[in-house]
């Protein structure tokens, strides 16, 4: 086997970033160097705390967990706990972690790791909004030919928005980080609302969790059956999208998805639209393709992939 992809994952756990972060932990075709956390679903200081608990989910306590930024860059945090709860991480009763946190700022921890690795190695993987890809971007700009790829989960254009007619929430809650990550030049993966809302967590899909027999398939129902009912309620659908997962199985098969490579820009000045991505899909602007961006999926084989790979946990 080619040597593990190497990746940081930056996150704000929330029960989808829960299972993307498994999906990653379970596949040995990835390196994860770190998980980075960010305020965004809950504040930092519980997004830290649920990727900690994750990670000892997953049996894997040595996983390094570096805290990041405690709020946007310029706008202040909006969190989401009438979708994941007050921890971020309702439906399970996952004990207090015991492993540490790293005791490295994660913005240095991204810095020095891309600084270190050789050029074109290493896979961004932001699962929340983009403070602290932003915080390193500016704070090292040298970083920025040296990321292999950002695969991001965020934005949304034929769909539009989730919470706000326009804005998905990633983006909305820091879209001033979300304009310095998508305007710096390094190759973006984009899995915006118009792919993710086509991997719905329907009965179907959620039982093959349940009766898994396993502590992480019986944690990743009930993570499952809590995180759905706003979506399922708000859409009036069998099951809520699966937004976060849609990041690392790419890496894992990227031929569940297709898209297109388009320019997108950040709404950062309306209010109305504040952290809306516009996605050139017609190349009408003029503006430089900078995104791959995915607006299908393989629903059936990606549900299979997270299946098979967390039944190994
Ligand atoms: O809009 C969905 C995104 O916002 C997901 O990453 C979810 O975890 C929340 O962060
Ligand atoms: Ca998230």
């Amino acid at each position: 086997m080619a040597a593990a992809r190497k990746i940081i994952i930056d996150t704000d756990p929330g029960q989808d970033d829960a299972i993307a972060i498994l999906l990653a932990l379970a596949s040995p075709e990835l390196d994860v160097l770190g998980l980075t956390a960010v305020a965004g679903n809950v504040p930092l200081a519980l997004t830290e705390k649920n990727a900690r608990k994750i990670c000892e989910l997953a049996g894997q306590p040595q996983t390094r967990v570096f805290a990041g930024a405690v709020r946007p860059l310029a706008r202040p945090l909006v969190t989401a706990e009438h979708v994941h709860g007050r921890t971020g991480l309702d439906g399970p009763d996952l004990p207090e972690p015991t492993m540490s946190l790293e005791k490295q700022y994660a913005v240095d921890f991204i810095v020095e790791t891309l600084m270190r690795e050789p050029a074109g190695s290493v896979t961004l993987c932001a699962l929340g909004p983009l403070t602290n890809l932003a915080l390193a971007m500016i704070r090292e700009p040298a970083i920025v030919p040296r990321i292999g790829e950002i695969v991001l989960m965020g934005g949304g254009y034929f769909e539009q928005g989730n919470v706000t007619p326009s804005a998905e929430f990633n983006i909305y809650v820091d879209p001033q980080a979300a304009d310095v990550v998508f305007s710096a030049g390094a190759p973006i993966v984009m899995m915006p609302l118009d792919v993710t809302h086509k991997a719905l967590t329907t009965r179907k899909r959620v039982d093959v969790f349940r009766v898994m027999g396993t502590r992480v398939g019986t944690a990743t129902a009930e993570l499952l059956d809590f995180f759905e009912r706003f979506d399922e309620q708000k859409y009036g659908t069998d099951g809520g999208p699966l937004h976060d997962p849609c990041v690392i199985a790419y890496l894992l098969e990227p031929t569940l998805f297709s898209g297109r490579h388009c320019n997108v820009a950040v709404e950062t000045r309306s209010e109305l639209t504040m952290g809306a991505t516009v996605v050139d899909w017609w190349h009408v602007s003029g503006r430089p393709r900078n995104a791959m961006v995915m607006r299908d999926i393989d629903a059936d084989g990606f549900f299979a992939l997270i299946a098979e790979r967390l039944a190994r946990l």
